[in-house]
């Protein structure tokens, strides 16, 4: 099955060859794959070819691990995560990782120009502006700042941000969340930005601007973030 005199590595051959179960629906999405020690034995490699295997396509969001658990085979797609609009709890849960919030900032106020032009209300509705320290497994990972119109988001309340705005919206509120169009750009950390990521001063950050809509197409988030760029980098 590997074949080791091939100049392609070993590690390449193994995510080729789980690419294709999947493929070929022998694993199923949400389900758990064999163990490291099974995979070591099927494949007669070392147990370090097989983690760094597993590991590249975990990295890719195509197997998921869950803590304690196992690898699964991921159910969600993250190909495209850039375009897609997935939840920072949920694209953590898919890590195997535990996502928490830190509030900076939540109120209610009137949009400036550039919220109310890219949620596509006028200024004088009220929006909510809520700033989180996202991490995952207790390592800061982002601040975002989010501009929610508030005749969208009416009674969501810090302890709903605190867990999840994006389950908020579509438990408590039923919207069928869409997509979003975003810019991505490197930025060196600020003075706050370090202190609240916990990372060096002019360290690379990357900061993403983000309109999200509804299915219907309305938008319901304008959102900027700064992502500490080596803790982020398997998302992009
Ligand atoms: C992602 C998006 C944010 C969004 C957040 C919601 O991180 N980039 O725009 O606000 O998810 O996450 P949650 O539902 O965990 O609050």
């Amino acid at each position: 099955m590997i074949n080791k005199e091939s100049p392609i590595p070993m590690y390449y051959q193994i995510q080729e060859h789980i690419r294709e179960n999947i493929k070929q629906h022998k694993w199923a999405k949400g389900e758990a794959i064999p163990s490291e020690r099974i995979l070591t034995e099927q494949f007669g490699v070392s147990r370090m070819t097989v983690r760094q295997a597993v590991q590249g396509l975990v990295d890719e969001g195509i197997l998921m691990r869950k803590r304690g658990s196992g690898t699964y085979v991921s159910n969600e797609k993250v190909e495209q995560p850039l375009k897609e609009i997935t939840s920072f709890t949920k694209l953590m849960e898919q890590r195997g990782m535990k996502a928490s919030s830190k509030i900076t900032v939540f109120t209610v106020r009137k949009p400036n120009e550039i919220e109310a032009e890219n949620l596509k209300i006028s200024l004088g509705f009220d929006v909510y502006h809520i700033e989180r320290i996202r991490l995952g497994d207790q390592i800061p990972i982002a601040i975002e700042t989010s501009i929610v119109p508030y005749y969208m988001a009416e009674g969501l309340t810090e302890a709903d941000v605190q867990h999840s705005l994006y389950e908020f919206l579509e438990v408590k509120k039923g919207y069928s969340l869409g997509d979003g169009q975003q810019s991505v750009e490197a930025i060196a950390a600020s003075k706050r930005i370090s202190k609240l990521l916990d990372v060096a001063i002019d360290s690379p950050i990357l900061q993403i601007e983000r309109v999200a809509t509804l299915k219907t197409g309305a938008p319901f988030e304008y959102v900027r973030s700064q992502y500490v760029g080596s803790r982020f980098k398997f998302y992009l």
